[in-house]
């Protein structure tokens, strides 16, 4: 055999282990999501019904949806990291696209505490580029033993947060105090693990401790409800369960429900950050 002959050898089969090693690279999350950040921490043992994200010290990792919704109900069962999961954050929120779009984001965001110390949950509405909305409240369960179910409810006149079918927040349109409301772009759901120790546990002052890396979170029963907006702009829509008119206003007892876990779970609120707002936001009067 000459060199050359050899060397060509070489390359076609270092080729071929690339080639190969990409195609397993890429995990089979099924076709609703794509991984956006990191196939290597992205796991699946069944074709996209559980899905688990890792974040480890040299990456976190993500998955979008394939589609973009206009409106919808979107829900998964999550079951976030067990054991010191201090500094990192672990998210499933909404987020508009599109080159001209302007910034919308509805937020599930959950704050990893160190070994025995409750995680924080907070959740956050951006609409019109305007954000800083963040309301954190501790859970009355441990996210970390077992699934719970948490749900956004998107349609022109609310958003509803919900953990285990209860609504813990309400944003309503109140476009006639003058306050944007999420309704201009469509958005696509994401979920994620990433280090952000600089501010998720007690301020930064609690870094991630990496000896207990990877840190995991799982996700399992995505249920994607939205209208699906195609390129056109057109879109479509299965069902619109949450659209109908029972879901346009929270009764008197769902208001009381809230105000009853406002009090009881909330312990960071901008509407009551005087520091923050000197005059508390419009949409506050009635939330
Ligand atoms: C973490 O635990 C400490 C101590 O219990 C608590 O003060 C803090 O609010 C918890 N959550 C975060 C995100 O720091």
């Amino acid at each position: 055999m000459t060199t050359r002959k050899c060397s060509r050898n070489l390359l076609l089969t270092a080729f071929l282990l690339l080639t190969t090693y990409n195609a397993e690279a890429a995990p089979d999350i099924g076709t609703d999501f794509y991984v956006t950040w990191a196939d290597r921490l992205v796991e699946s043992p069944d074709g996209g019904k559980t899905i688990t994200l890792s974040l480890d010290y040299n990456s976190g990792s993500a998955i979008g949806t394939t589609n973009k919704y206009m409106f919808g109900y979107f829900s998964a069962d999550i079951k976030l990291v067990g054991g010191n999961s201090a500094g990192t954050l672990a998210t499933f929120y909404l987020k508009s696209i599109g080159e001209y779009a302007v910034h919308d984001e509805l937020d599930f965001e959950f704050l990893g505490n160190s070994s025995g110390q409750p995680y924080a949950l907070q959740t956050n509405v951006f609409a019109n580029d305007l954000g800083g909305r963040e309301q954190r409240m501790n859970l009355w369960f441990d996210p970390t033993a077992g699934f719970h179910n948490y749900a956004i409810l998107w349609n022109r006149h609310m958003i509803i947060f919900y953990v285990d079918s209860t609504p813990i927040r309400v944003f309503p349109n109140n476009n006639r105090l003058g306050v944007n409301y999420v309704q201009s772009n469509p958005m696509k759901l994401y979920s994620t693990i990433y280090n952000a120790d600089d501010w998720v546990t007690q301020g930064g002052k609690v870094k991630i401790d990496w000896r207990w890396a990877p840190f995991r979170v799982t996700f399992k029963n995505y249920n994607l409800q939205g209208c699906a907006s195609q390129m056109s702009g057109a879109t479509q829509c299965s069902t619109s369960w949450w659209d109908e008119p029972r879901y346009w206003s929270l009764t008197t007892g769902q208001y009381d429900g809230i105000k009853y876990i406002q009090q009881r779970y909330v312990t960071y609120n901008y509407c009551t950050d005087l520091r923050r707002n000197p005059t508390p936001p419009p949409e506050c009067a009635n939330t």
